[in-house]
């Protein structure tokens, strides 16, 4: 949601030879090696072996080495680091004395004074924990240091081993991002053409359109979408998911007690329906009292809270039972708890995640917070604190479906450090969506327009992502949460050109050719849904054909009819 509070550490180079230096690493490319989506969530007994065998720091990654952490203590000297390539780092950790358990940040220096977070994670006493992140430079760096901080900034113990600094291209990542998008996204399909008899058919003409796309991809709207016919057409035309920006949300549905109005949400909900656009429910509570309603806050006992509550969640969702394909259930709870609090129980959520479960049995309920993927700088939602979270609310059995949800509203994206949050993300194998993707308008619309295209680019290759959403309704005359695509008149923006780039680049807008000797013809196509036809001489034939994910080629016969 909102931007991290940027911690400017004065750097005291001196200070590193009082510390000593755990390690060295020299940066020289290495070719073909591909990028390692292992990640570990558990706490473990033994340390897993370094990632790339150390990558550049190769001087003893399999040595444990010993050092004290306060607010922040050098760890390793990197040399020559060189400006775009991309670098993914990672480490296992253990803490020995000082605390049983602490937020333990990896932060680089290059010098210039500030440091920038590239990983963290929740380290404890006698087990050790995976921390994974990364880093690009703006510039190339002769000397750099990494740090190790403890986020409370007090004094512990700890071990380091498998410590790694693996170095791409920014071809190779590039190419690895492909690699993934080609075994995830894309699929290959062999077309058998037969004649009446069902002998193949060489030389028949086949001809391939995709009519839908299987990946969800879309953007917030708001009540500025009704009437207006241009903005409709233009949202029909790229987008095949949505999600209402602020009009299902409490305070829109409920303005006051009893007076439910659900008029605005009843005709987008139409609008969205009528062009086969998949919506999310967004959302049912809101933990952070600034947007809950004025009445609600007001509620002086448990028990009225209690029972708002209770109308809240069963009017909602019988009302829209299975019109939403998810629920963000309670919204932003890694950084508040109004009703934790305020009903004085610990269990809400999980309580409202089981009520939402018996009210839309078939929707997909999700958490949804901000800073998880965008940061590693907000001690209150780093990657190891929401899957904590997630295996609570799976272990009170509540709810069997969760999604994990990632806002997704980055300043300047840090690509290798989001690609590790959602590699940890993914060892939980639940659906990984990236829910209100933009970038800060502090930036210009260039930078805002080359950030979101490496954020898309990094969500669309994740093999855990299921789906992605932009955080771009637009208000015309008012313009857009951040960041907007268009302009009042449905122009494209910077961002909306990176958009339309993009949707074009993951579909397969039409294949075509002739049966080989075997009567077959073949071609990978994005999943989705084709209309597929066949014709040899004035023999023809016609069909749909549904690609969805799989390891093997795909087969379709076809027969020919007169
Ligand atoms: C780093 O670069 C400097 C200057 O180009 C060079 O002298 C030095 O050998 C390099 N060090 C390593 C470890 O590559
Ligand atoms: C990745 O795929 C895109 C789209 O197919 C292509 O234009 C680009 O050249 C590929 N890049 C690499 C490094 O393979
Ligand atoms: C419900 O909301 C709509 C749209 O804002 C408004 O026109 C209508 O008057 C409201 N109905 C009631 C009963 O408040
Ligand atoms: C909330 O309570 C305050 C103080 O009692 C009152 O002034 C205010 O009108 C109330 N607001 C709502 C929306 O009920
Ligand atoms: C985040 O954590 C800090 C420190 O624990 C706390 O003071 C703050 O209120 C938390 N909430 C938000 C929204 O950042
Ligand atoms: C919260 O739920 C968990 C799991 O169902 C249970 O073990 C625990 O006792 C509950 N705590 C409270 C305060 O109800
Ligand atoms: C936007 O502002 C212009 C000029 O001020 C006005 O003519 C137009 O109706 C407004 N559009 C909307 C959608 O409010
Ligand atoms: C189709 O073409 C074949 C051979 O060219 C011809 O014998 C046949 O009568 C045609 N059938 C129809 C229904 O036009």
């Amino acid at each position: 949601m909102r931007g991290s509070p940027l911690l400017g550490f004065l750097l005291f180079y001196p200070l590193f030879l009082q510390w000593g230096i755990l390690s060295y690493g020299s940066v020289a490319a290495q070719q073909g090696t591909w990028y390692d989506y292992t990640a570990y969530t558990e706490c473990k007994r033994s340390p897993e072996a370094a990632l790339y065998r150390g990558g550049v720091i190769k001087e003893g990654a399999d040595t444990v080495r010993e050092t004290t952490v306060g607010s922040s203590s050098p760890a390793f000297v990197l040399l020559n680091l060189t400006a775009t390539t991309i670098y993914s780092f990672s480490c296992w950790v253990k803490i020995n004395r000082g605390a049983d358990s602490a937020l333990l940040k990896a932060r680089l220096s290059t010098g210039d004074g500030v440091l920038n977070c590239i990983g963290s994670s929740v380290v404890k006493r006698h087990c050790w924990s995976f921390l994974k992140g990364g880093f690009v430079l703006d510039t190339a760096s002769q000397t750099s240091l990494v740090f190790f901080q403890n986020a409370d900034g007090k004094p512990i113990d700890i071990s380091l081993v498998s410590a790694s600094l693996q170095p791409f291209s920014a071809e190779e990542w590039e190419m690895h991002r492909n690699n993934s998008i080609s075994r995830k996204r894309k699929r290959a399909v062999a077309i058998h053409v037969s004649d009446a008899e069902g002998n193949p058919v060489s030389g028949a003409s086949v001809s391939v359109e995709q009519i839908a796309k299987d990946f969800p991809f879309g953007s917030a709207i708001a009540k500025t979408i009704l009437g207006n016919s241009k903005y409709q057409d233009w949202f029909v035309e790229r987008f095949n998911a949505a999600v209402f920006e602020n009009e299902l949300k409490w305070y829109a549905t409920e303005p006051e007690p009893g007076r439910l109005n659900y008029t605005v949400a009843d005709a987008m909900l139409r609008f969205v329906h009528a062009h086969h656009i998949l919506v999310r429910g967004h959302n049912i509570f809101w933990e952070d009292p600034r947007y809950t309603p004025a009445w609600v806050r007001n509620l002086s006992s448990a028990d009225e809270l209690r029972s708002a509550v209770s109308s809240r969640i069963t009017g909602l969702l019988s009302r829209y039972k299975g019109d939403f394909v998810h629920w963000d259930v309670s919204n932003e709870m890694l950084h508040f708890d109004f009703y934790e609090r305020r009903l004085g129980n610990t269990n809400a959520s999980l309580e409202f995640f089981a009520a939402a479960r018996a009210a839309d049995p078939l929707a997909t309920l999700f958490m949804n917070d901000f800073n998880v993927v965008e940061t590693c700088d907000d001690v209150n939602s780093t990657v190891d604190d929401y899957v904590a979270r997630l295996r609570e609310l799976m272990r009170g059995g509540a709810a069997n479906l969760e999604g994990i949800g990632l806002e997704g509203h980055f300043s300047k994206p840090n690509l290798p450090l989001i690609r590790a949050v959602l590699d940890k993300l993914s060892t939980l194998h639940l659906p990984i969506w990236l829910t209100e993707v933009d970038i800060s308008k502090t930036f210009d619309r260039q930078t805002q327009a080359k950030y979101l295209e490496g954020v898309l680019r990094e969500g669309f290759s994740h093999p855990g992502v299921n789906g992605i959403m932009l955080w771009s309704a637009l208000h015309p005359n008012v313009s857009c949460y951040q960041m907007c695509l268009t302009d009042d008149d449905l122009e494209n923006l910077p961002a909306g050109d990176v958009v339309d780039r993009l949707l074009n680049e993951w579909e397969t807008k039409w294949a075509g050719g002739e049966t080989n000797d075997h009567g077959i013809f073949s071609f990978v196509g994005f999943l989705g849904e084709y209309m597929v036809s066949a014709t040899y001489g004035n023999r023809t034939s016609e069909t749909t054909l549904s690609l969805s994910q799989g390891d093997e080629t795909s087969h379709l016969n076809i027969q020919l009819q007169y």
